[in-house]
């Protein structure tokens, strides 16, 4: 099976909405700081745009979660394969995540970060397909509203290949 790539939002678009929602976490965060969270390995590329235009000091963790295996198809579970080096407790932190499909990834995140006491615990994602939600969860800022379509590059890969891709392109398949 071979697939092609087409162009569903450019590499301008996400620039633009990628310093307007840094702007947004700014205003929010004043000079409180915020630890980043980023969802390896999808989430990277947006995690580090997003990073550089946020004006209140920035920590930066990764973790790593099982969700879909090589193919476009959930398994349905969650599995932390790599937990955050530091310690939340006391500490504002924001997940950010490249998309969010059923929802049961950032719900489970949202749990477990929110049992280790940090001083709040907030959702970012760059796309949201809600058509396809399975779990219901507050998103405080997302990028953009897609629909239901697989999508891959800025970090979203298609079994590990297209992550490079400096915009979001619909996979399809002939
Ligand atoms: P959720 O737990 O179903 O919300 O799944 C979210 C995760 O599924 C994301 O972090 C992605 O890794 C993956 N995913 C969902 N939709 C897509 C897609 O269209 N392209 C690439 N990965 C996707
Ligand atoms: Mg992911």
């Amino acid at each position: 099976m071979s697939e092609r790539i087409k162009v569903m939002i450019p590499e301008e678009d996400i620039d633009k909405r990628v310093r307007a929602m840094g702007a947004e976490i700014s205003l929010d965060y004043g000079n409180e700081g915020v630890v980043l969270i980023c969802i390896l390995k999808g989430a990277s590329f947006f995690a580090c745009e997003l990073a550089k235009r946020i004006t209140t000091p920035v920590a930066i963790d990764f973790m790593s979660v099982s969700s879909y295996g090589s193919g476009t198809v959930s398994s349905g579970r969650v599995r932390i394969m790599k937990d955050l080096d530091d310690d939340i407790a006391g500490k504002h932190v924001i997940v950010v995540e490249d998309i969010i499909d059923s929802g049961r990834t950032l719900s489970y995140l949202k749990k477990v970060l929110e049992e280790r006491n940090p001083a709040s615990v907030k959702l970012c994602t760059l796309l949201d397909k809600p058509d396809r939600r399975e779990v219901s969860v507050d998103v405080d800022y997302t990028g953009f509203t897609i629909e239901d379509k697989f999508v891959v590059g800025y970090g979203l890969d298609y079994a590990q290949k297209y992550r490079n891709l400096p915009y979001i392109g619909e996979v399809e398949l002939d």
